[in-house]
């Protein structure tokens, strides 16, 4: 073990891209633990990496410009979630400026007020057309809020196009973390969905009227680059379906503590610490990684231009350092003063000028109104293996998720 200046940091041998394939979520937080730091050095895809735990590492890599993503995220990852031009690939002035687009649309308290009201009303009606039917949490909460993200946006969809986009945007974030047959289901369906984007950009600024007023907004402000506004659009779009998955472990953690489905709907604030304790003890996003785009020293640790750097969110999100029994489902432990701005589910630091993300502020009441929802509405669940492969990427109890009998 080398001691730095400020930060223990052990220099393991092996290759962690394996670690990763064989441990999944949990390699970062075995090394962590075991050595007990929240450094180490190891070798990723043969090149030399430093893997880190911890809130200020987080906001430390989250500063303006100082990683980049593009150079260590794998194509195939960059390709199912974030493509070229967009966003998340921009520095400096661009990404300011592309960024506070997505803050006015996304970040807003309009957004999320608009978004929980749309979720809620569209609920109803899918969870009607099922009743008394067995189905996935997944499948039901990703087509909801498939619909959600379109009446949104206000772009025209049909019973055809809505199925089309929900196991469109459903198998992106499936493949997302993988490399294999999920990963290449997902880009073939993504080509699909581009087009669709691409072709209501072209008729937006030709003149028709099929987007809302927040779809204006993106095309205006992605000037004359069809393709990026086409991204930019599914870059609103798609996560907001995640969230789904965000809502299939609310509904597991209201399962297995049943008396939060009571707390739910009788006191107010419970709502939003639920909310957040799902986002910490959900997996999801495992690690987040750059380049640096310059010399940059960190409590001891120095990166020349082109080292990379992963930041560990699962590791980090459960972090004994941060968390009191950090395995454990608690919500009651922000009223006892942990602090939820150290849940880096979604990044950290400024969402302004790095790259967290904008939409957290909508996802956390998203959460909020799905648990709400199911606290109070009948539903059952059959006999399921319900254990979560951490393995697989992305997480999820199960083969299919969460199955519930509807009431
Ligand atoms: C399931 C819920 C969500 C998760 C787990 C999630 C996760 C993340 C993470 C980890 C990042 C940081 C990526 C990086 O550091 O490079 C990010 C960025 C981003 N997220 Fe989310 N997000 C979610 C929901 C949303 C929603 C609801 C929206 C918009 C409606 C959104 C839009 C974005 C955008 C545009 C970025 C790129 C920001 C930038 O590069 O400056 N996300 N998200």
């Amino acid at each position: 073990v080398a001691a730095d200046a400020a930060r223990p940091v052990v220099s393991l041998g092996g290759e962690a891209g394996i670690g990763v394939l064989t441990e999944g979520y949990a390699f970062g937080q075995h090394r962590f633990t075991r050595y007990d730091v929240d450094a180490f050095r190891m070798r990723l895809l043969g090149r030399p990496t430093v893997f880190l735990r911890g809130i200020d590492a987080a906001r430390f890599f989250y500063g303006p410009d100082r990683f980049d993503r593009t150079a260590l995220v794998p194509r195939t990852v960059l390709h199912s979630l974030q493509d070229e031009g967009s966003v998340q690939t921009l520095a400096g002035a661009a990404h300011l400026e592309r960024k506070a687009m997505f803050v006015e649309t996304a970040g807003t308290l309009e957004a999320e007020e608009a978004l929980t009201e749309l979720f809620a009303e569209r609920l109803d009606v899918e969870w009607r057309r099922r009743s008394g039917e067995q189905v996935s949490v997944l499948f039901l909460l990703s087509r909801t809020l498939t619909a959600v993200a379109l009446d949104w946006l206000g772009l025209p969809y049909d019973e055809a196009a809505l199925q089309a986009r929900t196991q469109e945007f459903a198998a992106m974030i499936d493949g997302a973390g993988s490399f294999g047959p999920r990963n290449v289901y997902g880009r073939a369906l993504r080509l699909r969905t581009e087009r669709w984007a691409l072709e209501l950009v072209h008729r937006m600024r030709g003149g028709e009227s099929v987007g809302g007023s927040l779809a204006a907004h993106v095309v205006a402000r992605t000037h004359a680059d069809d393709p990026v506004a086409a991204i930019e659009l599914l870059n609103l779009l798609r996560p907001v379906v995640a969230v789904a998955r965000f809502g299939m472990f609310a509904v597991l953690a209201l399962h297995r503590q049943p008396d939060w489905r009571e707390r739910l709907l009788t006191d107010d604030a419970d709502g939003r610490a639920f909310a957040q304790e799902v986002r910490r003890t959900a997996p999801f996003f495992p690690l987040i990684g750059g380049t640096a785009t310059r010399d940059l020293e960190w409590e001891g640790l120095h990166w020349n231009r082109g080292d990379r750097v992963i930041v560990d969110l699962f590791a980090t999100n459960r972090s004994p350092r941060l968390w009191a029994d950090p395995e454990r489902f608690d919500p009651d432990r922000f009223a006892r003063g942990e602090d939820d701005e150290n849940i880096v589910a979604q990044g950290a630091g400024l969402m302004s000028e790095g790259h967290r993300c904008p939409g957290e502020p909508a996802t956390v009441r998203l959460i909020e109104v799905i648990a709400r929802e199911f606290a109070e509405r009948r539903w059952s669940v059959p006999n399921q293996d319900l254990r979560v492969d951490l393995r697989r990427l992305p997480a999820q109890p199960g083969r299919q998720g969460v199955l519930v009998t509807l009431g």
